[in-house]
């Protein structure tokens, strides 16, 4: 049990290198940290951990960013752009608008190549120095693989990224390219890209660093300690509930360390835990259907489809991690359909918050569980947003409206701005856009019923003024 959150603190066992030490999630074997290579167990194959003699309490963080939790990492600094220390947005009238208590997001778009990858990679490459290992690499969905390609290129270190051909994001090619990673687009989905990394991994072509390395996960934790110190500073408590959008459910794993550590250290009430929320798109969510039906495993979902390319996955590695983790916080999971991101996308934009697909599918899980009574009206609310608006300029243009061609001349710019182009044939805009997306199909009902709503409450507006 141990992923219990009241699992207690261990002393170090021999193989342990200051306090530092792997553990098999699955059956307890423990190994040194730093003497071999290795991702998952050497006897059942189980998920490993990074564990700790001495958990850290809130006293013992100081400095800024990512390693002002040095306290509860395996090292004292890493290779740093820096990362960490992202906002923590007020939204209050989108607060207003979906009912809950506070309503804070958490931008890690506002992270150095715009993700909270950063913050596992910070950790991540300091490790792979530490091994002494020649080539990175990671499968990406996008995101991964720009972190990879920039930390790697700060550690002066060898990358090579295996994307899904045809589905990343332009934003996210363009950094893992300009970093200098070597970048082989895969014929098949994230999952098989994963697969055939593990593989060369396992010939000992490269070091992995996707979410299955453990050290990764660590700096990801720190989002965890991030949102806990400074949602206590505003508000004097902790977050009810902090909503995160699930892909591999690396992150999910990661915030529920950074609380059981906080717990065993003493600094924390198990009562105080946030519950996790996970959100998936539709077109992929195998985690939400374990947690739904009370399944203890997941089912790889061999084909997967969604506007939000970020977590168009189908085989979460890292579910033995999280799912306990939604479950021990009293937490739950919930899908979205692709209208509903975008309809999210589009909020949090209206509040000056831009964000990509995936991290908008926090903000419209937040608002259909709300619907749903899921979720009460006397409730804190942390949605993290885990990238930035433009990792992904297509679909935040397919969201958005139209720029207007005018000519080249005060006065007939004046006359355009007053006629006609009001905040109507803006929505109309974004209804036409959507006609001639390739996604049209999927997004047709939803888009037009949305388009519709908004230019209703946009009248409504209007009439009002
Ligand atoms: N949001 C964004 C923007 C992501 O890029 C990812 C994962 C997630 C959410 C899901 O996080 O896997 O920890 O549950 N992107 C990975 C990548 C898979 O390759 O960039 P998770």
């Amino acid at each position: 049990m141990s992923l219990e959150l009241s699992a207690p603190t261990q002393p170090a066992p021999e193989c342990a290198d200051d306090g530092v030490w792997l553990e098999c999630i699955e059956c307890g074997e423990q190994f040194a940290p730093f003497d071999d290579i290795r991702y998952t167990c050497d006897e059942c194959d189980g998920l490993l951990e990074v564990r700790y003699d001495d958990p850290p309490t809130f006293e013992d963080f100081e400095g800024r960013g990512v390693w002002r939790y040095n306290a509860g990492l395996p090292f004292e600094v890493g290779v740093t752009l820096p990362e960490g220390d992202t906002p923590l947005h007020e939204m209050p009238r989108l607060r207003e608008d979906i009912g809950v208590k506070n309503l804070r997001i958490k931008h890690e778009g506002m992270n150095p190549t715009g993700s909270f990858k950063d913050r596992g990679m910070t950790v991540g490459v300091r490790v792979a120095k530490e091994l002494g290992v020649g080539r990175l690499a990671c499968a990406s969905t996008g995101n991964t693989s720009a972190a990879l390609a920039a930390y790697g290129a700060r550690g002066g270190m060898e990358t090579l990224v295996l994307l899904p051909s045809g589905k990343v994001a332009a934003g996210k090619i363009a950094q893992a390219s300009l970093h200098n990673a070597r970048i082989l687009e895969v014929d098949g989905n994230f999952d098989s890209c994963l697969d055939i990394v593990q593989d060369l991994a396992a010939k000992g072509e490269v070091y992995l660093l996707n979410s299955l390395n453990p050290f990764r996960l660590e700096g990801q934790k720190t989002i965890g300690f991030e949102i806990l110190e400074e949602h206590y500073e505003d508000y004097g408590e902790y977050p009810d509930r902090i909503i995160l959008p699930v892909g591999n459910a690396g992150n999910t794993s990661a915030l529920y360390k950074a609380f059981r550590e906080l717990v065993q250290s003493g600094a924390l009430d198990e009562s105080e835990v946030p519950k996790l929320t996970g959100v998936q798109a539709e077109g992929a969510a195998p985690m939400v259907e374990a947690v739904r039906n009370g399944n203890d495993e997941v089912r790889r979902w061999d084909e997967v489809e969604t506007i939000a390319t970020a977590i168009r996955i189908g085989n979460p590695v890292n579910a033995p991690k999280a799912l306990p983790g939604i479950r021990n916080t009293g937490g739950t999971a919930i899908s979205v359909t692709d209208e509903e991101i975008t309809a999210a996308q589009r909020d949090l934009a209206g509040e000056g918050v831009g964000v990509e697909p995936a991290s908008a599918a926090s903000v419209a899980g937040l608002r259909k569980l709300r619907e749903a009574g899921e979720i009460s009206a006397d409730e804190s609310v942390v949605c993290l947003t885990t990238g930035h608006l433009l990792k992904d300029p297509d679909a935040a243009f397919a969201a958005g409206g139209n720029p207007e061609p005018v000519p080249n001349d005060t006065e007939a710019v004046l006359e355009h701005i007053n006629s006609g182009s009001s905040a109507v044939d803006r929505v109309s805009n974004r209804l036409s856009k959507t006609v001639d997306s390739p996604l049209f199909p999927a997004l047709v009902g939803g888009a037009v019923a949305a388009a519709y709503l908004g230019y209703q409450k946009l009248r409504s507006k209007f009439d009002d003024q």
